[in-house]
């Protein structure tokens, strides 16, 4: 196992999942937008970490760009994999938590999707809650230097998934971004404006997708 796998699972999660019994479902929201692609390239992030990856759509764009190019980069990939209230209310998103006596089976299908697409050596899923996972990865020193946010989207999460994240960005040549910067999404627009007042730090729009850098 590469350290930063060992750094948070003590045996592969991969090893022996029998993802062929899962069919390939690449279902999402905006993850395959070209700024991943653009930003790996830009900034060459030995670590990225990504809050809230879902099914992996985003966390798949990046890594296969990553394989792609030959680099050297993992994925830390941060989700409850519990799904939002938006996915508990919506009917058809709801389906796609695949309650089993009443509990999420996202993460199963997350394993199953990064191994059809052979991306396993590259993302390290870490199910946990962001501010946890925060925190974890705070108190062994892991820094990156291109953190994606896009978990929950209730302004005071995402509030605090930016406060909680931000301390783990490297010195310089750093990006933390993330999605809905849009008026459908009122409450991620006030979270990260807030942020950006508090901390002095310029909000960019990129087509509906939030970027700060230094
Ligand atoms: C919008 S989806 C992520 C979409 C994904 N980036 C893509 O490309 O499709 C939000 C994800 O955040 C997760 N989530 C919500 N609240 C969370 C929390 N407090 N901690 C960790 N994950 C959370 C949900 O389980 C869900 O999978």
């Amino acid at each position: 196992m590469h350290n930063i796998m060992s750094l948070i699972h003590d045996k592969n999660p991969y090893e022996d999942f029998p993802y062929k019994n899962f069919e390939l479902n690449k279902h999402g929201w905006g993850g395959n937008l070209p700024i991943f692609r653009e930003f790996i390239d830009k900034y060459q992030p030995p670590v990225i970490i990504e809050v809230g990856s879902w099914l992996g759509q985003s966390t798949m764009n990046m890594a296969t760009h990553i394989k792609n190019n030959g680099l050297n980069t993992k994925i830390i990939a941060i989700d409850t994999w519990l799904g939002g209230e938006e996915h508990w209310q919506v009917s058809k998103y709801k389906d796609m938590l695949k309650l089993h006596y009443g509990y999420p089976q996202l993460y199963y299908q997350f394993l199953a999707n990064v191994m059809h697409t052979g991306v396993q050596d590259i993302i390290v899923p870490f199910p946990v809650p962001s501010v946890i996972g925060a925190r974890f990865l705070s108190q062994r020193g892991i820094k990156s230097n291109m953190i994606y946010i896009d978990a929950s989207h209730a302004e005071i999460d995402v509030y605090m998934d930016l406060i909680h994240f931000q301390p783990l960005l490297t010195n310089s040549n750093w990006v933390m971004f993330g999605d809905d910067y849009e008026p459908g999404w009122q409450s991620v627009v006030d979270a990260v404006d807030k942020f950006g007042k508090e901390t002095g730090l310029q909000v960019e729009d990129h087509n509906k997708v939030w970027v700060i850098r230094d």
